[in-house]
């Protein structure tokens, strides 16, 4: 065939339909009627309001009230693909789910749309009127029911009909096939009877096409149309969405311990790995497997992918690979966390003898860890500045690598602004809020976060640690490839810090003694 003829062929038939190729769909009228007849029906009976509700009702109230008068909207996100045809387990935008209450897979292509009333007489006590824009589940007489792999009842199960989100989230409901007209309704400047839209971007790209289309087409001049003012509105949405999470409500307290809960219990699991790990070539993987295995049974996912870092890998702070081998006598760094099905989700590290004894200098290096820990941990008190906590565990490990020997100037000088020698062996923060995202409440303004007041309702993490690299010739031999850290879940409470993760042993003797009560005296290879 000619280079012509070639090119000519390639483009008979568009390449994104030959995905259908493999397809052998039936398309005859007879078998759509008979497909379409004799289900028995759904469930009639709508679903209990769920109890976040009213708390989510609270979050929609103090974001409506911070932007009257404007349209807010707040995408879930698409599904992403992974490879080709196949996707990535769906999870929602985190700031979504918080406004809605909806964990699990809800919703792809959802979208939660503020609405300004005309007499700033909203739903929840606010200024606005909020819908969940959705695909609501297709009924069996079409042809998404049994041919749409993404959404169909057939191929992925129900999903949850308008009704039935409605009774669940106390909050009104309508067809995606509307969300167009509700965004692009009178969009333009206030000024002159328009609405001002502001959006959670970079969530759904379709989204941010619609609203910038919309600003652009509304715009009294579209040559002038100050894009970049409009994407500071933008950001201002996402920021104080962001901040409103700094603070837990009691539902979010109880979700943040089952996450936390269930967590710990997968720590079990990953100590019961550890006879098979140490024998498998791939043993860090076998100790991945077995988290990821618990946290599927009792919760939704991961939170974040699963660090199993033995010997020296764990001075590699996000070291996700797991191909190493897990070796007697070394330590594993095991950093974990389940996402509860609310979407929740616990980060806690510890730091375990691979033979279920701490050497001498393992033990020396965990237990200047720990201490850094327990520092930060007595100035985690409300009133206080959450920067204090990282001043604190950096003291005591300034001190103690001054102990031995390994800083090249004194303490003092390393702790200074212009020395920080101690961060070559803790270069990470030793604290970040934590809740929906592991690293919770990111888009918040830096006077609300590391320089913001530990506040009653806040919880996050105290992670200090110590990484000595195989590779570092500024340390003595017997100090490298030892990477330890230790990392607890705190709630601040009125009464100071509790932390939620005090069920996980933390000292070494009580490392030791709950590996040994797993395992027998005689440790893993026994
Ligand atoms: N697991 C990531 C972190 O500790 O921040
Ligand atoms: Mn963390
Ligand atoms: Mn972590």
């Amino acid at each position: 065939m000619s280079t012509e003829a070639a090119g000519a062929a390639a483009t008979e038939q568009p390449l994104d339909e030959r995905v259908n190729n493999r397809s052998q769909k039936p398309d005859s009228d007879a078998f759509r009627a008979f497909m379409a007849a004799n289900w028995a029906p759904s469930a009639q009976e709508l679903p209990a309001r769920d109890d976040v509700a009213d708390f989510a009702a609270g979050r929609r109230r103090a974001i409506s009230m911070q932007f009257p008068k404007e349209r807010l909207v707040i995408p879930a996100g698409a599904l992403k693909v992974r490879s080709n045809d196949t996707d990535y387990r769906y999870r929602p935008h985190s700031a979504f789910a918080h406004l809605t209450g909806l964990g699990v897979d809800h919703e792809p292509d959802a979208v939660l749309v503020f609405e300004p009333t005309d007499d700033g007489e909203g739903d929840d006590g606010g200024q606005h009127r909020a819908t969940l824009y959705f695909r609501p589940l297709a009924g069996r007489d079409t042809e998404q029911f049994y041919a749409d792999a993404r959404a169909g009842e057939f191929w992925i199960g129900a999903r949850p009909t308008l009704a039935e989100f409605a009774a669940r989230l106390g909050v009104a409901t309508a067809h995606l096939d509307e969300l167009e007209a509700a965004i692009t309704k009178n969009v333009g400047d206030p000024a002159i009877g328009g609405t001002s839209i502001r959006l959670v971007r970079k969530v759904d790209d379709n989204i941010d096409a619609l609203v910038d289309t919309a600003r652009y087409n509304t715009a009294q001049d579209p040559q002038e149309a100050d894009l970049a003012a409009l994407d500071a509105l933008d950001a201002k949405l996402t920021e104080t969405l962001s901040e409103l999470r700094l603070i837990k409500d009691d539902w979010e307290i109880e979700q943040m311990q089952i996450a936390v809960a269930a967590t710990a219990a997968g720590f079990e699991e990953i100590i019961k790995s550890l006879p098979r790990a140490i024998t498998h070539h791939r043993g860090e993987r076998v100790v991945e497997g077995a988290f990821f295995a618990h946290a599927r049974e009792e919760g939704n996912e991961l939170g974040y992918d699963t660090i199993a870092a033995a010997g020296n890998n764990a001075t590699t702070l996000h070291w996700t690979r797991n191909t190493g081998q897990v070796t007697p006598g070394e330590l594993i760094l095991v950093d974990a966390g389940v996402e509860a099905d609310s979407l929740y989700t616990a980060d806690i590290t510890r730091t375990l003898p691979v033979n279920g004894t701490y050497s001498e200098v393992q033990r020396k290096v965990y237990q200047a860890v720990l201490d850094a820990a327990d520092a930060a941990f007595a100035v985690a008190v409300p009133g206080r500045k959450f920067r204090g906590v990282h001043t604190a565990a950096m003291e005591v490990l300034a001190d103690r690598l001054q102990d031995w020997g390994l800083l090249p100037v004194p303490a003092e000088v390393a702790l200074s602004a212009e020395g920080q020698h101690h961060r070559r062996w803790m270069p990470h923060g030793t604290s970040h809020h934590l809740g929906l995202d592991v690293h919770d409440c990111a888009q918040a303004k830096r006077e609300l976060y590391l320089d913001g007041i530990i506040t009653e309702g806040m919880v996050f993490t105290i992670e200090p640690g110590l990484y000595f690299k195989n590779e570092d010739l500024a340390i003595p031999a017997e100090y490298r490839g030892i990477g330890v850290r230790i990392e607890d879940d705190i709630l601040i409470t009125a009464d100071g810090p509790v932390n939620l993760s005090e069920a996980l042993p933390r000292t070494p003797d009580e490392v030791e003694s709950w590996m040994a009560g797993i395992y027998g005296a005689n440790g893993p290879t026994s």
